[in-house]
């Protein structure tokens, strides 16, 4: 496991940015795992830069997101389909039809979570997996007491969770409870696994995934026996770990 710690976040967003652009220059049909929410912004900010200056070129790369809400359709502005699609791909001119995605608004969830899996499987294995964290250590939605064993599945989301994603909606009761994510077994299969986690929010779980012990309620550090991580932070969310 690589740790590396920036000065600030764009900094960090950069030289993720670098490792995926070499990726795709050494393999114009790579599949990437894309993560929504704030942390991997500067990364998909730098990507865009990038294919606004000609630097990256998109065009035949495959992306799996990594979860989605139940019950928000990709059209629905707070869905992780949506976010995605605004913020990165359209930007990056990657076609509807290498974009996979699990649909919120899929009548069994169950099903649809069974086919995302199916798609991974013939697809991958996924060559770069950009991931977020959350507050209580979870990755993709990978609560607290996942287990490492599981496939791509349907999540309650923790308190925590809901209470971290309210600032998107309008008010705590519109927070989906439920979502679809690829499970740890899948991100784990990943040939290599990018990480960012910015401010001190995530200090707690940052120290619990590098100093820790592997604990599936510390969804996270799970990443440790993983052959190829990068974990990319910024001095507050490298707080803690002077104390480990
Ligand atoms: C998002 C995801 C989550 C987030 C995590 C951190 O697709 O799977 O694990 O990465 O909740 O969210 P932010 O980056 O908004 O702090």
């Amino acid at each position: 496991m690589i740790v590396k710690i920036f000065d600030n976040e764009q900094l960090a967003g950069e030289y993720a940015a670098q490792i995926i652009i070499g990726q795709i220059k050494r393999k114009p049909g790579s599949v990437i795992g894309f993560a929504t929410g704030s942390s991997p912004l500067p990364i998909y900010k730098a990507m865009v830069g990038a294919c606004e200056s000609g630097d990256l070129n998109c065009s035949h790369i495959t992306t799996f997101n990594l979860d989605e809400y139940i019950g928000l359709s990709h059209r629905d502005p707070q869905s992780f389909a949506f976010f995605m699609k605004h913020r990165l791909f359209d930007k990056l001119k990657i076609d509807e039809k290498q974009i996979n995605r699990l649909s919120g608004a899929a009548e069994d969830p169950e099903e649809e979570c069974r086919a995302y899996e199916r798609k991974l499987n013939e697809s991958g294995p996924i060559d770069i997996q950009i991931l977020g964290i959350g507050s209580n250590g979870h990755i993709g939605f990978n609560e607290p007491d996942t287990a490492f064993s599981e496939h791509v599945h349907i999540e309650r989301l923790t308190e925590e969770t809901v209470g971290a994603n309210r600032r998107f909606f309008k008010s705590e009761d519109d927070v989906p409870k439920l979502a679809m994510t690829v499970g740890i077994k899948n991100i784990m299969s990943s040939k290599k696994i990018i990480l960012i986690a910015c401010g001190g929010a995530k200090a707690w779980a940052v120290d619990k995934v590098i100093n820790g012990k592997e604990d599936p309620m510390v969804p996270g550090s799970i990443l440790r026996s993983h052959p190829d991580v990068e974990i990319l932070l910024d001095k507050a969310a490298a707080s803690a770990l002077d104390r480990g």
